[in-house]
């Protein structure tokens, strides 16, 4: 019998890949094969501008009332012969196209679109409004792709909760993308592997607690978004990030905005059939079921320029453009500009179990310590002190009755947090993760009738975590009340913890599409009505993506404890939480190796050696996320730590969190080791490396925010590095190359390259080489800033930079007599047509505070320099 098929193929185009060719873009392009006798399918793709394919889509399927409806997208007879031997474990209910149409038309945040959209029905049994709608959105910008999928009338028993195997799976495919074995082995070690594109066969994505990195792909309600590249490629020409953009219950009468990012689900990596190898992220499949109005949004977002640290904060930029909160500023957090102490796990003090009757008097004490230094604390983050309790089966560190609630052991801590706080005369970060399972906040017991809600600690991941905390619909009221309690007893900081269990250990919440944001969104409002900052410790990825739209939530830890070891490693999770606009914490530290001291709980680690102090110092520092000291008293070294502050305590943090920069991600980059970096204003990047295990020739390419002058000519101004405290010191008329305050970049593509690591003693090769680079500020001057500082040339201290006309300009922050040296290298020329660099420096005048504003007049022989206040 001769079938008659008609192809409609409708393609959809970008602008810009007509425009230009050379640009990367991508797009869908969706084929819908009718034919006269079967239903019509469709099947869709991910093409680049030379039409080569990205990603090949997969089924569309929605779990609903108990089953799966799918929409086969196999395209070939190969496929469907493939097809047939999966289709014996799970029969589906066809997925109907209703209705198919052309959209067109601009979205005010995301720009100019053309795609298509197709409404589907299941034809379910039973009489129900099963309906579906998918709609593929082309952005003419050729970098977005949105693939949004609604419930118009919800859906019912939507979970795969009875299927062990399917704790991770979304319930619904929508995108999905096949996975295909590589064509080519890309070295001979290679095996072939499956790969979601071809084309660009590698993946880094985040999973689970503290945002941990995963080479590869994540999995379930603790992944998140995967970036794919080609790892054989060392200019990372293409990267593309596909990622949740928030799901939404959009009706005709209500829209508040709000996103939720916690229904989000990574997949299990297979398809509905739950046998083959396929990218399925969306709706996680534990919640039972979607109000009416419900989507799913999932984009793959492409770089402009490739790389990865550039295509990240790319991405970031548009998740935070199009957020409720793009143009609402964080709140102020203390413990984000100003050195703090830390008490919590790994502190030296963190159970002030070292034979201290009076643990408030230690603290009080330890504060004074670091004033007479030099080190002018900002904060106390009072938090192991007692402030916990609830062992046994309860979660670990538990609140029972708060501390400043005058629950902390009072044997040892006999100030109460009010009156310890007005002792120090410093805020307070106070802390708490969830409640003990006896706590006394909750119940109607108490008068305010809060209910709560209390984890299962048999659900995968949560042995162990036996807490309550507050319902979905009491969380605001509840935070309110409670942070209120707090600043009454002088806490200007908030920190959560154990996230990851908070949002995946309550049935209540995973099983809901709402109550999990509906908790969260109620703890970070509480917090900003209350003009509270908090920290999400413990978090995993969608709870770094709910920040995005809430002022409140500044910082997240990306570590795990000092006390274990190995906190110095943070370089790749920084990467997630930066673009998201968090600012990473790596945990509290030691500035020295506080006479080896071994604090409960925690067994020596190598990390904790005297040589590798300075490590967990830069690193603290560079986050630009908090900076919690821990040392014990008389135990501090005030010459590391002068590099980080300015003499009011304040952290002279680089411009961005530092991060693993790009050739961590090729194959075979020679780099054997860590290799951090981050900037200061404009004119200098900063290269932290430690156990480094050959030198490593650090790339132009590796410089975030790129070092070249225009992209495609790969063309890099002159540059000059130094290495602190290793380099001759910068002394006012020296020859800078010749003395060694500076060396001058190699023109290749290779700028400079950072040594081995020692190894020579336990620990040293976690020594850190902090490696700062300059460009030019203008007229060939080199502005190299405070060379003494870890930063030399931090937007915290300088607010503006110029150099040209004969003059260098700038203004800084400084206090009353604090000195502040400046250095800088003035091209000079010999009679004999030799060019050289005359290092000089100035001091900013003692008498002058606050906001300085300097000119130097580089003009005349000799400089004159006008400091005005
Ligand atoms: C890609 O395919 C479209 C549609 O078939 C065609 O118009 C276009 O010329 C192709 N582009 C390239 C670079 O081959
Ligand atoms: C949900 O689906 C399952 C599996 O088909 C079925 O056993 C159960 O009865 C359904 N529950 C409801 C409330 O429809
Ligand atoms: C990855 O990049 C390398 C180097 O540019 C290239 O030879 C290779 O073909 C690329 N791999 C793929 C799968 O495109
Ligand atoms: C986000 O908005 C800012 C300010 O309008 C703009 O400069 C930036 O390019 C936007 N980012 C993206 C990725 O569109
Ligand atoms: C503990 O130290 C604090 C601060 O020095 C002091 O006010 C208090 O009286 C001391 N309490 C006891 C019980 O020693
Ligand atoms: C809660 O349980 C702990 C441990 O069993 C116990 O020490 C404490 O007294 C209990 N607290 C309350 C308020 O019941
Ligand atoms: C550290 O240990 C040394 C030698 O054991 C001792 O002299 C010194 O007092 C200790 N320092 C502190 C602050 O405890
Ligand atoms: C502080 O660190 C510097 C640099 O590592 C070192 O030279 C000095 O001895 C240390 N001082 C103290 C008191 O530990």
């Amino acid at each position: 019998m001769k079938r008659l098929m008609v192809y409609i193929t409708l393609i959809l185009w970008t602008a810009c890949s007509l425009l230009s060719l050379a640009e990367a873009a991508i797009r869908a392009v969706v084929t819908i094969q009718d034919s006269a006798s079967t239903a019509p399918f469709i099947s869709y793709k991910i093409l680049n501008e030379v039409n080569e394919t990205v990603f090949t889509g997969g089924d569309i399927a929605v779990h609903m009332d108990g089953n799966w409806c799918v929409a086969e997208t196999y395209n070939s007879e190969r496929d469907r012969s493939k097809y047939a031997e999966f289709s014996q474990f799970a029969s589906p209910v066809p997925l109907t196209l209703t209705r198919e149409e052309s959209i067109k038309g601009i979205f005010p945040d995301l720009g100019r679109y053309e795609g298509i959209q197709l409404e589907w029905t299941c034809l379910l049994e039973k009489e129900s409004q099963a309906s579906v709608i998918t709609s593929f959105y082309n952005f003419l910008s050729g970098n977005l792709i949105l693939f949004r999928l609604e419930w118009p009338h919800g859906a019912q028993n939507t979970s795969l909760q009875e299927d062990s195997e399917r704790q991770t799976a979304a319930l619904a495919t929508f995108p999905s993308f096949v996975m295909t074995s590589t064509s080519k082995k890309i070295s001979t070690n290679d095996d072939e592997k499956a790969v979601v594109s071809p084309l660009l066969p590698d993946t880094l994505s985040w999973q689970g607690s503290f945002v941990q990195s995963v080479r590869g792909l994540s999995e379930g309600s603790a992944g998140g978004p995967t970036v794919f590249y080609n790892a054989s490629d060392p200019y990372l020409n293409n990267v593309i990030i596909a990622s949740q953009m928030g799901a939404g219950i959009i009706t005709s009468h209500s829209d508040d905005g709000r996103r939720l990012w916690n229904t989000f689900t990574a997949g299990n990596n297979r398809d509905w059939s739950n046998t083959r190898p396929a990218l399925s992220p969306g709706t996680s499949g534990r919640i039972t079921s979607l109000p009416s109005g419900y989507q799913q949004n999932i984009i793959l977002y492409q770089g402009s320029h490739g790389g990865i640290t550039s295509t990240l904060d790319e991405w970031g930029s548009f998740m935070k453009n199009i957020s409720t909160a793009a143009n609402t500023p964080k709140v102020k957090d203390v413990t984000l500009e100003k050195i703090g102490i830390q008490t919590d796990n790994g502190a030296y003090y963190c159970f002030c179990a070292h034979d201290h009757q009076n643990c408030s008097d230690v603290l009080l004490k330890e504060k004074i310590f670091l004033q007479d230094i030099g080190i002018p604390v900002g904060y106390v983050s009072y938090q192991g002190a007692g402030t916990s309790s609830g062992r046994g089966k309860a979660a670990p560190w538990c609140v029972e009755k708060w501390s400043a609630d005058g629950g902390q052991d009072k044997a040892h801590y006999p100030l109460n947090t009010g009156d310890l706080q007005r002792a120090l005369g410093v805020p307070l970060q106070l802390y708490c993760p969830y409640f003990c399972p006896n706590s006394t906040y909750f119940g109607s017991d108490t008068w305010h009738d809060w209910k709560a809600v209390a984890s299962n600690p048999d659900l995968p991941g949560c042995s162990g975590f036996a807490f309550e905390t507050a319902s979905a619909a009491d969380s605001k009221s509840f935070f309110g009340w409670f942070m209120q309690m707090g600043m009454d007893s002088g806490m200007t900081s908030f920190e959560s913890d154990f996230m990851n269990q908070n949002v995946n250990c309550v049935e209540e919440f995973i099983h809901s599409p709402t109550d999990t944001d509906q908790f969260l969104y109620g703890m970070a409002d509480a917090a900003q009505d209350l003009n509270i900052p908090v920290q999400w410790c413990y978090a995993s990825p969608n709870e770094v993506f709910s920040s995005l739209d809430m002022p409140s939530v500044t910082n997240f830890r990306v570590s795990f404890d000092f006390c274990y070891g190995r906190s110095y490693d943070i370089g790749e999770s920084s990467l997630l939480v930066w673009a998201l606009r968090g600012k990473p914490s790596k945990d509290t530290l030691w500035s020295t190796d506080n006479n080896k001291t071994e604090t409960p709980g925690c067994k020596w680690t190598v990390d904790h050696e005297e040589v590798a102090a300075e490590l967990h110092i830069v690193l603290a520092l560079m986050t630009t996320g908090p900076f919690g000291l821990s040392d014990g008293i008389g135990m501090s070294n005030a010459t590391l730590l002068k590099r980080t502050i300015a003499q009011d305590g304040t952290l002279l943090q680089p411009s961005k969190p530092i991060t693993a920069i790009d050739s961590t991600f090729l194959k075979n980059p020679k780099l054997d080791g860590f290799v951090y970096s981050t900037h200061g204003m404009q004119y200098s990047w900063i290269f932290v490396s430690f156990q480094m295990k050959t030198p490593y020739a650090v790339r132009r390419q590796d410089f975030w925010p790129s070092v070249y002058v225009d992209a495609t000519s790969r063309q890099s101004p002159q540059l000059v590095y130094r290495t602190l405290s290793r380099s001759p010191a910068c002394r006012q008329g020296d020859d800078a190359i010749r003395n060694g305050c500076v060396t001058l970049a190699a023109t290749t593509d290779i700028a400079f390259t950072v040594p081995e690591s020692s190894l020579a003693s336990p620990g040293s090769d976690l020594s850190p080489n902090v490696v700062t680079v300059w460009k030019s500020c203008g007229d060939g001057i080199f502005f190299l800033g405070e060379v003494d500082k870890y930063v030399a040339l931090s937007p915290k201290r300088f607010v503006s930079l110029s150099c040209s006309s004969g003059e260098i300009s700038f203004s800084s922050r400084k206090s009353l007599g604090e000195k502040m040296e400046i250095t800088y290298l003035m091209p000079r020329k010999r009679p004999s047509g030799e060019f050289w660099y005359e290092v000089m420096t100035y001091d900013v005048p003692l008498e002058k505070e606050n906001l300085v504003s300097v000119v130097i007049s580089t003009s005349n022989n000799p400089v004159e320099a006008k400091a005005i206040a």
